[in-house]
């Protein structure tokens, strides 16, 4: 089981739009896969298609959480979501599941966070341990926060992928956050050790129609050590209508840019884990392209 985590500082820079999509991928490559929303507004159960009902926040994410901060062990496998219907139009034996959030359930849960201290961080991860025989990824969506709920999501990471849109403040969001990942060993005695992985540039558009805000986003996305992968997510009605419409537009747009962009996404950050930094190949600097061809 591989553990990756999707985070920055920043809201609406497009985490859960990533995390649903890279997770989609997995699953159609025939991966059993895991979605860990760690975001009180629930958001990644809406781009899966999956409120929870007032009947049942207690098969919720924060629900557990609370049970494990105060020593109770939850069923976890009981109050996971099967939304692999989404994979049906597909042939894959991939499976997508989600350990769901509800609000007043996590905001229960960060309180008890804050209150347990740097002893509770590493608590996501034993509980996703416990699950390790299930899956072959678990992609964890996280809180525009550094705060203890959010640190308890790189904390239960192998890998942390950071998201921006050109938007100069979401590269200090990701440096910032890139920054706090580097302390999760010490604070956990090193029962955790997440690593950075990379930095996705979300909501671009295509070189050509660069803006300076993109070329200085692309610029402080090499010069800050953020590592851009080479595949950008550009900008797309697709995609956010998919969200809404809670199925991720690489199942719903499969063949078309979207779709096409986040499976290459997808292996590349497939190709990072399996190899060691010096070999990453990183997005080029703006403009590079046109150069070499001069
Ligand atoms: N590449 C994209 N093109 C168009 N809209 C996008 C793209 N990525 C995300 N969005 C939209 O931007 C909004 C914020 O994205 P979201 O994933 O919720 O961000 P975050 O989780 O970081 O707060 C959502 O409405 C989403 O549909
Ligand atoms: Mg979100």
């Amino acid at each position: 089981m591989q553990v990756l985590t999707v985070a920055n500082q920043k809201g609406g820079v497009g985490k859960t739009t990533t995390t649903v999509n890279l997770a989609a991928s997995l699953a159609l490559m025939g991966a059993r896969t895991l979605v860990v929303d760690l975001e009180p507004q629930a958001q990644a159960g809406t781009a899966l298609g999956l409120n929870i009902p007032s009947s049942e926040v207690s098969r919720s994410l924060g629900w557990a959480l609370q049970a494990y901060v105060q020593g109770i062990e939850t069923d976890l496998p009981g109050i996971i979501y099967d939304r692999s219907t989404l994979l049906e139009p597909f042939e894959t034996n991939g499976v997508l599941h989600l350990l769901a959030s509800e609000e007043s359930t996590m905001s229960r849960a960060q309180d008890l966070l804050v209150g347990a201290g740097f002893a509770a961080t590493p608590i996501l991860r034993r509980m996703l341990l416990s699950l390790a025989a299930h899956y072959d990824y678990v992609v964890i969506d996280t809180p525009p926060a550094i705060s203890s709920l959010a640190a308890v999501g790189w904390a239960a990471g192998d890998w942390v992928v950071t998201v921006c849109f050109p938007e100069y403040a979401t590269v200090r969001g990701a440096v910032t956050l890139a920054g706090s990942v580097k302390f999760v060993a010490k604070n956990t005695d090193n029962e955790c050790r997440p690593q950075y992985l990379g930095a996705v540039l979300n909501k671009s558009n295509p070189p050509s129609n660069w803006k300076q805000q993109e070329v200085d986003v692309r610029d402080g996305m090499i010069s800050s050590g953020l590592l851009p992968f080479v595949g950008d997510i550009r900008q797309s009605d697709l995609i956010s209508r998919s969200f809404a419409g809670g199925v991720p537009a690489v199942l719903g747009y499969t063949n078309l840019p979207p779709g096409k962009q986040y499976a290459a996404l997808m292996q590349e950050v497939l190709t990072r884990m399996d190899t060691p930094q010096a070999t990453w190949e990183i997005a080029p600097p703006p403009f590079a392209e046109e150069e070499s061809v001069v």
